[in-house]
């Protein structure tokens, strides 16, 4: 059984967040996700229009997806990974080498970025759309 594990705000789900948990699943046998508390998530200064309660609901109901647990801290990794007994850390391609440092407890895989969406993205080009309203 080849456990994964991944992290990231899951705001706004779109293809980009499918992909990568598509992918990050194909890895292995079994996903586990880290989704930043609001709490996290201003220490990031990012705001989410989803609460951390909707986002880990959206998040669990999706079939790539096994478990969820919170990324409250950034300093976390290390403990999620020997608790979850993860063979292989995934990130998008925009952390390229930060988390190169857990190759000492796993393999570390960084996935191309799907290209021309993001959250920031749905919510400037909403922001446009309702100015020409
Ligand atoms: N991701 C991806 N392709 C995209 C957008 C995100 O592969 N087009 C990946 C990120 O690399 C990360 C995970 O999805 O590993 C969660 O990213 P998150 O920051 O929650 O999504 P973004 O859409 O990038 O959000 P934001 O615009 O708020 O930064």
């Amino acid at each position: 059984m080849k456990r994964v594990i991944t992290y990231g705000t899951f705001d706004l789900l779109h293809p980009g967040h499918i992909n990568i948990l598509r992918q990050a699943r194909e890895l292995g046998d079994y996903l586990v996700v880290g989704i930043s508390t609001d709490h996290f998530n201003k220490i990031k200064n990012k705001q989410a229009y989803y609460t951390f309660i909707e986002r880990k609901a959206i998040l669990e109901s999706i079939r790539y997806v096994d478990m969820v647990i919170s990324e409250n801290s950034w300093e976390q990794k290390v403990k999620d990974i020997k608790k979850h007994s993860i063979d292989t850390f995934v990130m998008g391609s925009d952390w390229q080498g930060k988390f190169d440092y857990l190759k000492s407890y796993c393999e570390v895989v960084y996935l191309p970025r799907t290209t021309g969406i993001s959250t920031t993205k749905i919510k400037s080009d909403l922001r446009f759309k309702n100015n020409k309203l």
